[in-house]
């Protein structure tokens, strides 16, 4: 289908009371994992679109834009609202960063199996194995507080082991900043993809920002400042691959065609029909906001977004499945890489006085929370928390558990 050829609703059409906003939420018992992933992900879309909104229309002072920008942004605030509702009460924010982890696992590992550009495939495979990290983190972090195990959550589908350790993710921020691309040149996968990491990797950014303290205990709140800083070099890292050269115009079309291809998508992957509503609907509004964008672009900046869009939506939807095996090659091959200006170099070939061991030093000086949290749960449970269905890890062995 070409969404340039659909008319969906009306954007003064899309307005909602507050029941229809006030959603049921799903079950979190009964979930489906991938349910739950796909409602954190368009939640960052939709968070995406609302702050890229607000940029833009702090940056014209063209009346009609701003009221245009104004109209589809309430509409926008409004599918935030019953996506996101979507998430229980009952589910706690450690629960729900299980859930974020998980999104990043296997979103990110779903991009770069099927992204086109090299060098992107590359900025997807290196973050990778972080956020795979960082489930783990949490996984130990929730088996020490709440006695509790990921899998529960994660349903086994995303296995849960070291990646490259959080500890040395930490480096000068100036070796997160990549090269962009060119926007006449990019396949149009490419950047949709680059839009919906940024998007997702942001909304983490967001989570671990005012989340980080509902806790009261130190390893706790320690963990999520450490990770939070992660999730800053990520938005960095796959933000810097953005042509930042498109007007701000083209830069919404491009945001509402991305909507439009990730609601299409996650609907053909939806197993809970009442859900699988919602991603229908939020697709037909999409559809009439993209025709909003397209006609201010063509009478502003006399551009047919026919020249700048493909003419068909791709017809791979972004999917939510295992990528264990994946993820496992991954690791085998890269976990020592650094990032090292635009490029990355394995560790043992950094220069003594690169800028990532003066970093290190800095914030890894007195403890590194990311650490102490195995410690403590290894002391606590008698062995760390793991769920490797796959086999025995391919580099970090589990330690024993002392007793259980
Ligand atoms: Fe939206
Ligand atoms: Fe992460
Ligand atoms: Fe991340
Ligand atoms: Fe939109």
């Amino acid at each position: 289908m070409n969404p340039l050829d659909q008319s969906g609703m009306p954007v003064e059409e899309q307005f909602r009371s507050w029941s229809e906003l006030n959603v049921e939420p799903y079950d979190k018992r009964a979930v489906d994992p991938y349910t739950r992933t796909r409602v954190i992900l368009m939640n960052g879309i939709e968070v995406e679109s609302i702050m890229f909104s607000h940029q833009f229309h702090r940056h014209t002072d063209n009346p009609e834009i701003r009221e245009a920008l104004a109209m589809s942004r309430r509409v926008e605030q409004q599918q935030q609202k019953v996506v996101n509702g979507l998430n229980p009460g009952d589910q706690s924010p450690l629960e729900t960063t299980i859930g974020y982890e998980q999104v990043a696992v296997d979103l990110t590992a779903w991009l770069a199996r099927n992204e086109p550009d090299p060098v992107v495939k590359m900025a997807l495979d290196f973050a990778l194995l972080e956020d795979f990290d960082h489930l783990y983190r949490y996984a130990n972090l929730y088996e020490l507080l709440d006695g509790k195990q990921a899998a529960e959550l994660t349903g086994s589908l995303t296995e849960v082991m070291p990646g490259r350790p959080t500890i040395f993710h930490h480096r000068d921020p100036r070796d997160m900043v990549k090269s962009h691309y060119d926007t006449h040149t990019v396949h149009p996968l490419t950047r949709m993809h680059v839009m919906t990491i940024v998007a997702g990797e942001q909304q983490t950014m967001n989570f671990y920002m005012n989340h980080g303290t509902d806790w009261v205990e130190p390893i706790a709140r320690g963990l999520y400042a450490e990770i939070a800083q992660v999730e800053e070099e990520h938005v960095t890292h796959y933000g810097s691959l953005l042509d930042p050269l498109d007007s701000w115009l083209k830069q919404l079309v491009f945001h509402e065609y991305n909507e439009v291809y990730m609601y299409w998508s996650m609907l053909q992957n939806e197993t809970d029909a009442r859900i699988k509503n919602v991603w229908e609907l939020h697709l037909d509004m999409e559809l009439g906001q993209l025709q909003v964008a397209c006609d201010l672009l063509r009478r502003y900046e006399g551009v047919d977004p026919a020249g700048i869009l493909p003419k068909e939506l791709p017809d791979i939807p972004v999917t939510f499945e295992p990528n264990k095996q994946y993820v496992r090659e991954v690791l085998a091959a890269t976990v020592d890489l650094r990032p090292d200006g635009v490029g990355y170099t394995p560790v043992d070939q950094l220069g003594d006085d690169h800028r990532f061991f003066t970093f290190q030093e800095i914030v890894n000086a007195g403890g590194t929370p990311s650490e102490q949290i195995i410690d403590q749960n290894r002391t606590a449970s008698g062995g760390e928390y793991r769920d490797e269905s796959e086999g025995a890890h391919p580099i970090f062995p589990v330690p024993a558990r002392t007793s259980r």
